[in-house]
């Protein structure tokens, strides 16, 4: 490897790995060092550009614990967990969007028609669509884990220290025997990523803000279905159209419609709401 320059060197690096020929492994490993390797001749980085990129990863890793994984953050701001859930949508089925840090997988089961909000302060919207397949079929039985963030824009996860619940904001449902789901929650407001370390620097150094449009996350999960990861957003809201993470899709945004005295819903609701936001999930089948 002593005829080596800083073309001949990419073949070089690729050939030291001791790759399965064809892998799904190999294909990813090369072309990541093509496309870096591309980028770096394209550009001329210089050492200390280079330093500087270096250092900007140690300095995600050393803020990252085990409830702050900056380099998920950093995916986020880059557009890259936004491109991998387009990527992944399958044909027919709801987008997805982003999962976000404050996912927890056992969420409290709770029955159609319940509230969410427990009195906190904010508009209290009833929530309700239907789940079906790509060919409109209704399905019951599926579930529907859902968390957000409260009328400040703040996820109880984030506020233990005073007092709260991690599990309030959260639940999962199951659609009724006609796939739908239906509960009432205070509308959430936009909140900021987290922008007191490394990728916050970079949003500054970018001129750009943290914000993110208000939304409900959601998976979907059920029986023979691929699940879906995903968010809702309320139209016409702060952030729609410049999202710090691009989770927003037109496909994705519905309208929270006041409540009229004409609205018939047959419903069993524990809390009388004051507005209406309704929302239908398809699924495609899985495999
Ligand atoms: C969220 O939607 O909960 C979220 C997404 C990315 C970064 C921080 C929060
Ligand atoms: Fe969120």
């Amino acid at each position: 490897m002593r005829d080596i320059n800083q073309y001949k060197i990419t073949d070089a690096v690729k050939e030291s790995f001791a790759t399965e020929p064809g892998s799904r492994f190999e294909q990813l490993l090369h072309g990541l060092i093509e496309h870096l390797h591309d980028y770096t001749r394209e550009q001329g980085v210089t050492h200390d550009e280079w330093m500087r990129v270096l250092n900007f990863l140690y300095d995600c890793g050393q803020i990252s614990t085990p409830e702050r994984h900056e380099f998920i953050l950093l995916s986020d701001v880059l557009g890259f967990s936004a491109l991998v859930d387009m990527i992944n949508t399958r044909g027919g089925a709801t987008e997805g969007s982003n999962l976000g840090p404050f996912y927890l997988d056992d969420a409290p089961e709770k029955k159609l028609g319940a509230d969410l909000s427990e009195g906190r302060d904010g508009a209290i919207v009833l929530v309700h669509g239907k789940v079906t397949d790509t060919l409109h079929k209704p399905l019951p039985g599926a579930i529907i884990d859902t968390w957000q963030a409260d009328g400040a824009g703040t996820y109880p996860i984030q506020e233990q220290a005073q007092g709260q619940d991690k599990m309030d904001l959260r639940a999962k449902f199951t659609t009724d025997s006609e796939g739908r789901y239906y509960y009432t929650t205070v509308l959430p407001k936009p909140y900021t990523v987290p922008y007191d370390g490394p990728v916050g620097e970079l949003l500054r150094a970018g001129n750009r803000h943290a914000w993110r449009a208000a939304h409900l996350h959601y998976i979907i999960r059920a029986k023979g279905m691929a699940d879906i990861t995903t968010e809702v957003f309320f139209e016409n809201t702060e952030y729609i159209d410049n999202d710090a993470v691009f989770g927003v899709r037109k496909s994705l945004i519905a309208k929270v419609q006041p409540l009229r005295k004409a609205d018939q819903f047959d419903y069993a609701l524990d809390v009388k709401p004051d507005a209406v936001f309704e929302f239908d999930f398809i699924l495609a089948p899985e495999g």
